[in-house]
């Protein structure tokens, strides 16, 4: 399986792929599986940060005392080393503040194996639902600046990486948090790594569920607007505190959309701040990341802003665009505007049904899964 880019081996400044340069973190390098079985205790399960659709993550510390995240793939079988290699630099070298590149990785007989930087304030997931819930370490300075920091990773990714790189997985679990509490984007591009087969779990494992556009969800065809799609409900996760999809019964669910619109309508700004902020906010900041979280999570991929713009209505940069996203028709009280982003409304599929949208409604479930973590 090719991503249909060009995939030189050679990186763009010219030195050959694994050999590091002076500065740490504009390279990465190889690592045997030797290295990486010490550094892990021998992927002891007490190492284990969580596991996702692609496989377990565990901390490890190196010979150096630096602390690293393994991801231990799990379904590569059809990827020949070379070409997982390939792939692999692909997403090596992309390089931007807001993202987590990789720090290198490892092939070995059975073995696929990704490393990261540890990040110690895991995600936005951990520190919102996880846990981390309890200490209340998001403030709103805090959650402004991540919105608009993981807003600039992603859209670096659209339009500015060479090849451009749709993430695909975009979701709270997703944006890491370093000592800094500053966000760092993981796993971009990474479900394309993986057989299609094994992408069903994903969904299955972590009810990625919620984040996931309807046009990608039914048609399983991935775009840019579809990650548009999954940052704006992480917005409204990251301004309300709350859950993608909620479970109000047995049967019934409650997408963050169909929330969080008539509260929006209603101009009930406050009602929608999560209530752990205690009230401390700042309200122009919350409405704007509110106002742009809808507007993203459109059901028309077409009505989505794209990541740019995303970017500079979130940093309140033009009061022009934003006063037109005030008075968009999806605010009107009267307008016709209904999400049907939610689990529910994907029955409406009957034919040719994607191993995806399957993958969803069993994923309905499971969603609320939090991966065991350190
Ligand atoms: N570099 C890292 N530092 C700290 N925690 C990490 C790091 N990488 C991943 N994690 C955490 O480990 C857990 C498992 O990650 P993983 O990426 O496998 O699953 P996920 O993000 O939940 O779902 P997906 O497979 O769709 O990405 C998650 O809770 C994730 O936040
Ligand atoms: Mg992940």
């Amino acid at each position: 399986m090719g991503w249909g880019w060009s995939s030189c081996c050679k990186r763009s400044d010219g030195a050959e792929p694994g050999r590091r340069k002076k500065k740490k973190d504009t390279t990465w390098r190889i690592f045997s599986l030797k290295e990486l079985q010490s550094a892990t205790n021998n992927f002891n399960y007490d190492n284990k940060l969580g596991e996702g659709g692609f496989g377990s993550v565990y901390w490890g510390q190196l010979w150096d005392g630096s602390q690293i995240a393994v991801k231990r793939l799990k379904s590569w079988s059809n990827k020949a080393e070379r070409e997982f290699a390939v792939e692999v630099e692909i997403l090596a070298r992309v390089r931007h503040k807001s993202l987590l590149s990789l720090r290198g990785y490892c092939a070995e007989g059975q073995e696929r194996l990704i490393v990261y930087d540890y990040m110690p304030n895991l995600s936005i997931h951990s520190q919102l639902h996880g846990q981390h819930a309890a200490e209340c370490n998001l403030s709103w300075e805090r959650r402004m600046k991540i919105a608009v920091d993981s807003a600039e990773g992603i859209a670096y990714l659209h339009h500015y990486a060479t090849p451009h790189i749709i993430h695909r997985d975009v979701k709270a679990s997703n944006v890491l948090l370093d000592s800094n509490f500053q966000a760092r984007v993981a796993d971009f591009g990474f479900a394309k790594l993986i057989p299609d087969g094994a992408t069903h779990v994903t969904t299955k494992v972590k009810g990625t569920l919620g984040y996931l556009a309807p046009e990608y969800a039914m048609l399983g065809k991935a775009s840019e607007s579809c990650d548009v799609f999954s940052f704006g409900i992480m917005l409204l996760e990251l301004a309300s505190g709350k859950k993608p999809v909620e479970k109000l019964n047995p049967t019934t669910k409650k997408t963050i959309t169909e929330w969080a619109l008539p509260l929006v309508r209603d101009k009930k700004f406050k009602e929608i701040a999560d209530p752990k902020l205690k009230d401390s906010f700042v309200e122009d900041e919350l409405k704007r990341m509110v106002l742009v979280g809808i507007a993203c999570s459109q059901d028309k991929p077409e009505q989505r802003p794209i990541m740019s713009e995303v970017v500079e209505l979130l940093k309140g940069e033009s009061t022009e665009k934003l006063s037109n996203l005030e008075n968009d028709d999806l605010f009107k009280p009267d307008s016709s505007f209904q999400s049907s982003s939610g689990p529910d409304s994907s029955d409406c599929v009957t034919e040719e049904r994607s191993p995806k949208a399957d993958a969803i409604e069993e994923a309905v479930d499971s969603s609320e899964t939090v991966p065991s973590a350190r």
